[in-house]
C-alpha cells in the first residue's frame, strides 16, 4: 500500500528547498534589522483562542479551521497566529517587562479551504506582530519595510491597499449605517450573509460571491463614518506613506476576514505569478482591542502575514541550487574509514563534503560524482592509503594529481576558495 500526503499539504523536498531558504532568509533579515525578535508557539491551541479573536461568524472559524477533542480538551491547529501571540505575549506578562515588543515568525498554518493554485491547507506564513505603539508611524514603517522586502526579492508589480476601519465607536457608526442599508436588500444576498447580517454585517462586505458584491456596491463607505481621533490617525498615516515616497491605493472595500481589526488595514498585491484571485501576497492590520479582550492591558498592536507559497510564485525564477559539494570515492573498508576521517576535518574548515560509503566500484562512484555536478573527487585506494596519498580528481579537467593525505584538507580549501573568489 503506497500513502499520498493529506489533499492540499505539500512536500517541499531538498532540491526546491533552496528558493525557501533565500525567502527565509531576507525575511528574517530584513525584519531584525528593524528590531524583531523570532517568536515560537505550538500549533495547536484550544479552540476557543481562536473563536474569541479571530471572530465566531468569520470563514476562518465556521468553515476552516481543524478542531478536534483530545480528553476533554477542545483543540484546533492553528489557522494563523497573532491569536497565538496575543495568548502569548498575555501569558508570559510581557507588557510589564517591556513597553514595546516587536516579534515576528515563520510557521506552518492550517485551514481547511478548496485547493489551488496559492491556496493550500497547510501553508507557511511569515509574520510580525508589534505590541505597545498606537501608530500610524509603526503603521506606516510596518507597510514600508514590506515593500522594500518584495522589492529586494524581486517582485514586480505591488500594488499596497490601504483603508481603515476605525475604532470601536466609528465601527458601531458604521454598522448601523450599513444596517439600514442592507435591511431593504435582504433578499437580495446570499443566504450564508443574509444569516450573518445583524450579527456581523461587516462580513458581508468582503464576500466572494457577485450576488453580495452587486448589493454591497453601493453601500455606505467606512471612511465617512470615522469619528474624529480615528480620521486623524488614519489622515497621519497616509501623510507618514507620502513622506517615505509610497505609492498607495485607499480600498473602500478592504475589511479583511478577520474580525480583531482596528483602524489601518492593508495588503500588498503582485500579478506576477498567475495567482489570479490569491494574489494577496501579505495582509495585515492594527488590532488595538485583541490583547485586552483575551485578557490582558490595554496594549495596541498591529501586525501582518504573509503566504510564503504566493511570494515564492511571484518571485522571478533564480538558481538556486548549493555549489556541488567536495566527493571522496573511497576503495575498501580501510579507505572508507579514512575519507570518513578527512570528510569530518573538511566539513569543520567549511567545505561541504560527501562520502560514497556504499561500497561501489570507482566507476559508478565517479558517475554519482558527475550527477552531481562535483568538481573536486577525492580517490582514496587501499595502496594509495597505506602510503598516506591519495588521488585528487579535477573532473571539469579530466585532471588527476597526487597528494599526501596530510595535505589534503588545506589543498582543497585553498582550490575552493580560489574558485569562489573567480
Ligand atoms: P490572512 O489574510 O488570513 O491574515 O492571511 C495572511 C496571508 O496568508 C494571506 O494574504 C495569504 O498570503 C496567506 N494565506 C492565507 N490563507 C492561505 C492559504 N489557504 N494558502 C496559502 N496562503 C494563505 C492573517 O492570517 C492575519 N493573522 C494577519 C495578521 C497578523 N494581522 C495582524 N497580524
Amino acid at each position: 500500500m503506497q500513502f499520498r500526503a493529506v489533499k492540499g499539504m505539500n512536500d517541499i523536498l531538498p532540491d526546491a528547498v533552496g528558493r525557501w531558504h533565500r525567502l527565509e532568509a531576507a525575511f528574517r533579515r530584513v525584519v531584525e534589522s528593524y528590531g524583531f525578535g523570532e517568536l515560537r508557539t505550538p500549533v495547536v491551541e484550544p479552540t476557543e483562542l481562536f473563536v474569541r479573536s479571530i471572530g465566531e461568524v468569520t470563514d476562518v472559524v465556521q468553515k476552516e479551521m481543524y478542531s478536534f477533542e483530545h480528553h476533554k480538551d477542545r483543540l484546533t491547529l492553528r489557522p494563523e497566529l497573532t491569536a497565538s501571540a496575543v495568548r502569548a505575549y498575555v501569558q508570559h506578562k510581557v507588557n510589564s517587562k517591556e513597553p514595546v515588543s516587536r516579534w515576528y515568525y515563520i510557521a506552518p498554518m492550517y485551514r481547511a479551504e478548496r485547493p489551488q493554485r496559492g491556496r493550500y491547507r497547510q501553508f507557511y506564513q511569515a509574520g510580525c506582530e508589534l505590541y505597545g505603539d498606537a501608530g500610524p508611524a509603526s503603521d506606516a514603517e510596518m507597510i514600508d519595510m514590506l515593500v522594500s522586502l518584495y522589492t529586494e526579492l524581486g517582485i514586480p508589480d505591488l500594488k499596497v491597499c490601504i483603508h481603515s476601519l476605525g475604532g470601536p465607536g466609528s465601527r458601531a457608526k458604521y454598522r448601523e449605517a450599513l444596517l439600514e442599508y442592507l435591511r431593504p436588500r435582504k433578499d437580495e444576498l446570499t443566504e450564508l450573509s443574509q444569516e450573518r447580517m445583524e450579527k456581523n454585517p461587516l462580513r458581508i462586505l468582503d464576500s466572494k460571491s457577485e450576488k453580495d458584491q452587486a448589493v454591497v456596491e453601493n453601500a455606505p463607505r467606512i471612511l465617512d463614518c470615522l469619528e474624529e481621533e480615528d480620521l486623524a490617525h488614519w489622515d497621519e498615516l497616509k501623510r507618514h506613506l507620502d513622506a517615505l515616497g509610497m505609492q498607495y491605493e485607499v480600498d473602500p472595500k478592504l475589511v479583511r476576514g478577520l474580525d480583531y481589526y482596528t483602524r489601518t488595514l492593508f495588503e500588498i498585491k503582485s500579478d506576477a505569478g498567475n495567482l489570479g484571485a490569491q494574489n494577496t501576497l501579505v495582509g495585515g492590520g492594527r488590532y488595538d482591542g485583541l490583547v485586552k479582550r483575551l485578557g490582558g492591558a490595554d496594549v495596541p498592536a498591529i501586525g501582518f502575514a504573509m503566504g510564503l507559497e504566493r511570494i515564492l510564485l511571484a518571485m522571478p525564477e533564480t538558481d538556486d541550487t548549493p555549489s556541488p559539494p567536495c566527493f571522496f570515492a573511497p576503495l575498501g573498508e580501510a579507505a572508507i574509514s579514512a575519507a570518513l576521517v578527512h570528510a569530518k576535518q573538511l566539513r569543520l574548515a567549511g567545505v561541504r563534503t560527501e562520502v560514497d560509503s556504499r561500497g561501489n566500484s570507482l566507476k559508478s562512484m565517479l558517475r554519482r560524482a558527475n550527477g552531481l555536478g562535483v568538481r573536486h573527487c577525492v580517490v582514496i585506494g587501499e595502496s594509495e592509503l597505506e602510503e598516506g596519498r591519495a588521488q585528487l580528481k579535477d573532473l571539469a579537467k579530466s585532471e588527476t594529481v597526487e597528494v599526501k593525505l596530510s595535505a589534503l584538507v588545506a589543498r582543497l580549501q585553498s582550490l575552493m576558495t580560489s574558485e569562489d573568489e573567480a
